[in-house]
């Protein structure tokens, strides 16, 4: 755990202007800075990042956050190297809470990372100077230039070669890095020999970890470092850094399965594809992902394992759908890879087998159908129950409903019974509404949700204006009573107000700009609140220099409201003879309150 106050000291310091400016080219309209959004593509600019709020937002897709959640959605970082990268930035150590790194700790890392990256460079030179490594590179159709780009290398034949790459073979962080192996004779030699070297990058471009490829025959064909505290096999993708660019140009990223295929199909001019690496897909890999891409797309080999490798891929991928991201499944011809398959065919006819594969809905509904006669009651029944384990998993609220139904049709159920079956809350009534209220606003900070449909300003319900208000000035929280706050529905936005009351008590985030305060909800009940209250105004529903008046004038209704259901209450007590003195009097004061009240109000 990050302490807060470190999170609103760096959003307060660091300029989200200059670190955006980095990635695209901004340019100044008035008050803020304008570019095309990078989180789409578009020839007219809608990303407008403001220096005042330390925030960013795109009109065209929604893609909105602060200098944290950018690193997150443009660079692909967790939230905790997000903010180590903006602390590097600015020259300031993360402060850790709670069981986490510890100085040492980062200490290890740094001087594994450097460990790693002096092996790379010592296994790229290698590889100039081995004309059989250079060959074999050759035959497999790589150019010097994609060696290049994914630092390709060469370990030569020897036990000890990496002697001559460190000043003391025997620095125990090359035991820790996993370069080499110390024996029980105490005996230490390289773990890498005569093999093709893939170094593995994390996101930031580290070497972390390699693969290495024997150049003949022979087992095992791949050899990868062990786990160290640098590489967690289940997190890590090969390829990513390099792949970047291309993801966001197209919107896709593509998961193979091995490293040749990754660097092929760039050899081809396929740049957005990734590789789990000799491990089964994890949901954390599809969730890194999903923040970077509308629609990822799983191309496997076409054979047996490959179609076992895609049901993995496909249970990792249900808790991480959402509705407006894609997952897609692409089966190669049994005696192909996408390396392979590229070659024989060409860049083109890849790119339209991708285009054309299978949605994860309809990969479900065949995988769950497997080995099920439908034209029996056993066989549909045996659908259902196959589906148990599935669909209740699938975190898209619209998508989980239109595979409900699907499989509902299959199993010649109703999609009530189906939804009963598999226990799920039963499809929502009446008819079909194509949208379902809660499926954006499950939205959280940064990712990419279009807004929902916006009623009339007349119509927007007072607790949602209120937090409107607060969410363009959070400071003006401290003048707003709470016991008015009190009278307001109970909804999630009443809930966001009260909460940003209590911070404005707690004083520590007064004069923080907004993307402060943003942070402090992140992950937080209030955040699908404060996300949609954004969204309005940043799409221009609240009138940002009128708003203490506006806020004034909201209270007066809230008053307004209030007395006059009190007053309600009086005079049903009057007519029933149950009033007394006093009441006759507090109706007096009332009347004369919703009187004055309502002279002042402008609506
Ligand atoms: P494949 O056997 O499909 O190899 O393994 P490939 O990628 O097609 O490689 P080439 O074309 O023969 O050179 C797919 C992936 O599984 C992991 C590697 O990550 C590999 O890229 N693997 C495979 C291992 O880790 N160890 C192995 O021995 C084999
Ligand atoms: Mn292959």
């Amino acid at each position: 755990m990050i302490p807060q106050a470190f999170i609103q000291d760096l959003i307060a310091r660091i300029d989200i202007v200059d670190l955006i400016q980095r990635y695209v080219p901004l340019k100044k309209t008035g008050a803020n800075y304008s570019a095309c959004c990078p989180f789409h593509n578009e020839k007219t600019p809608s990303f407008t990042v403001s220096p005042s709020k330390q925030f960013y937002h795109c009109f065209g897709c929604g893609a909105h956050g602060t200098a944290i959640s950018f690193l997150m959605e443009h660079a692909g970082l967790g939230f905790v190297d997000a903010v180590k990268e903006l602390a590097q930035q600015l020259g300031l150590e993360v402060p850790e809470e709670g069981p986490a790194l510890s100085g040492t700790e980062r200490e290890q890392r740094r001087s594994l990372i450097d460990v790693m990256s002096t092996a790379a460079r010592f296994y790229r030179e290698q590889l100039k100077s081995s004309p059989r490594a250079i060959d074999y590179l050759k035959r497999r159709g790589l150019t010097g230039e994609i060696a290049a780009r994914f630092g390709i290398g060469y370990a030569p034949d020897g036990w000890q070669s990496l002697d001559k790459a460190f000043p003391k073979y025997d620095d125990s962080g090359l035991a820790e890095a996993g370069l080499v192996i110390d024996n029980e004779a105490g005996r230490r030699y390289d773990r890498f020999r005569d093999r093709i070297m893939f170094p593995i990058q994390d996101a930031r471009g580290n070497v972390i970890a390699f693969g290495g490829r024997i150049l003949d025959a022979g087992e095992p064909k791949y050899l990868n470092s062990p786990e160290t505290p640098l590489f967690e096999k289940g997190r890590e993708l090969y390829g990513l850094p390099q792949a970047r660019v291309g993801i966001r140009e197209t919107g896709t990223v593509i998961v193979v399965e091995g490293y040749m295929d990754v660097v092929a199909l760039a050899q081809y001019g396929v740049n957005n594809a990734v590789a789990t690496l000799g491990t089964a897909t994890t949901p954390t890999h599809v969730q890194k992902l999903l923040r970077q891409a509308e629609r990822l797309v799983f191309c496997f080999d076409g054979d047996k394992a490959g179609r076992k490798a895609a049901r993995r891929g496909l249970e990792a991928s249900l808790p991480h759908l959402a509705d407006g991201k894609t997952v897609s499944f692409l089966f190669l011809p049994a005696e192909h890879d996408p390396d392979s398959f590229v070659r024989e065919r060409g860049a083109e006819a890849f790119q339209l087998a991708i285009r054309d594969a299978t949605p994860l809905g309809r990969f479900l509904l065949d995988t769950l159908a497997e080995g099920c006669d439908l034209q029996t009651a056993e066989g549909r029944a045996h659908l259902v129950h196959n589906a148990k384990e599935f669909v209740p998993k699938i975190a898209a609220q619209v998508l989980r409903l239109q595979i409900v139904r699907d499989l509902a049709a299959a199993a010649q159920l109703s999609p009530e019974e189906t939804s009963a079956a598999l226990g799920l809350a039963p499809p929502p009534r009446p008819a079909f509404e194509p949208f379902q209220k809660g499926d954006w606003q499950k939205g959280r900070f940064g990712k990419k949700s279009l807004p929902a449909p916006e009623p009339r300003v007349g119509v927007v319900p007072l607790e949602q204006q209120l937090l409107r208000i607060l969410l363009a000035r959070p400071r003006l929280g401290d003048k707003v009573p709470l016991a008015l706050v009190d009278l307001l529905p109970e909804t999630a936005e009443r809930a966001t107000v009260m909460a940003i009351i209590d911070a404005c008590e707690d004083g520590t985030l007064l004069d923080a700009p907004l993307g402060a305060w943003i942070e402090h909800f992140r992950d937080s009940t209030h955040e699908a609140a404060i996300t949609r209250a954004m969204q309005s105004i940043e799409e221009g529903y609240v009138d940002e220099s009128k708003l203490e008046e506006t806020l004034r004038g909201l209270l007066d209704r809230l008053e307004l409201q209030a007395v006059e259901t009190e007053l309600k209450n009086l005079q049903i007590q009057v007519a029933s003879g149950r009033a007394d003195n006093s009441s006759a009097a507090r109706l007096g004061s009332l009347l004369a309150k919703k009187q004055k009240l309502k002279s002042g109000q402008t609506v």
